[in-house]
């Protein structure tokens, strides 16, 4: 499978929009959300392309010794490929240039794909919101760290 990751670009931000929208109930950032990440100097935006395809995106922040990883999402059709590893090994090569060695994120505990794909990447749960999603499921803190 060819996969490639850039930067995303203003004028990829219509199709990451659309890729959002095919995971229903996901919290999505929109065009507009987006095109504010692109703005701000600490904030990455990753695009994946498969078979030259938009397969996927990933949004994190730099805030050394902290990478906060904000979103991942990858289209339906390209989903158990791989793509969601990939940008996170993409992810760890920012966190190891910019100095940091703590990666942080928050998911869902209903989340059952994302959590997976976090806890077989090395997160662990390091504490919870209650209740934190729709007053109903408790967000799960997870964190990885870099030696
Ligand atoms: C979570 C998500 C990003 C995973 O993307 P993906 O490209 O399919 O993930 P990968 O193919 O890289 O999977 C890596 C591992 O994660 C786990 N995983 C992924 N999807 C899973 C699923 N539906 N059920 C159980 N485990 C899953 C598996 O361990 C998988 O390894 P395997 O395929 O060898 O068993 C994707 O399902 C998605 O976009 N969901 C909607 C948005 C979202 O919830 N994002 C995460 C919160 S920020």
């Amino acid at each position: 499978m060819k996969t490639e990751i850039r930067r995303a670009l203003k004028e990829d931000l219509p199709a990451l929009a659309l890729l959002e929208k095919e995971h229903e109930g996901y919290p999505a950032w929109g065009e507009k959300g987006l095109a504010a990440e692109l703005e701000k100097s600490f904030s990455v935006v990753l695009l994946l392309k498969c078979e030259g395809e938009t397969a996927g995106f990933m949004n994190f922040w730099i805030m050394r010794p902290r990478l906060e990883i904000n979103s991942v999402v990858v289209s339906k059709k390209h989903l158990r490929k791989g793509c969601a590893g990939r940008l996170l090994e993409k992810m760890l090569e920012y966190a190891e240039k910019n100095g940091c060695s703590l990666i942080d994120l928050e998911v869902s505990e209903k989340n059952l794909p994302a959590v997976t794909l976090y806890s077989k990447a090395g997160f662990r749960e390091i504490g919870r919101r209650p209740k934190y999603y729709n007053n109903t499921y408790d967000a799960l803190l997870m964190r990885m760290e870099i030696r």
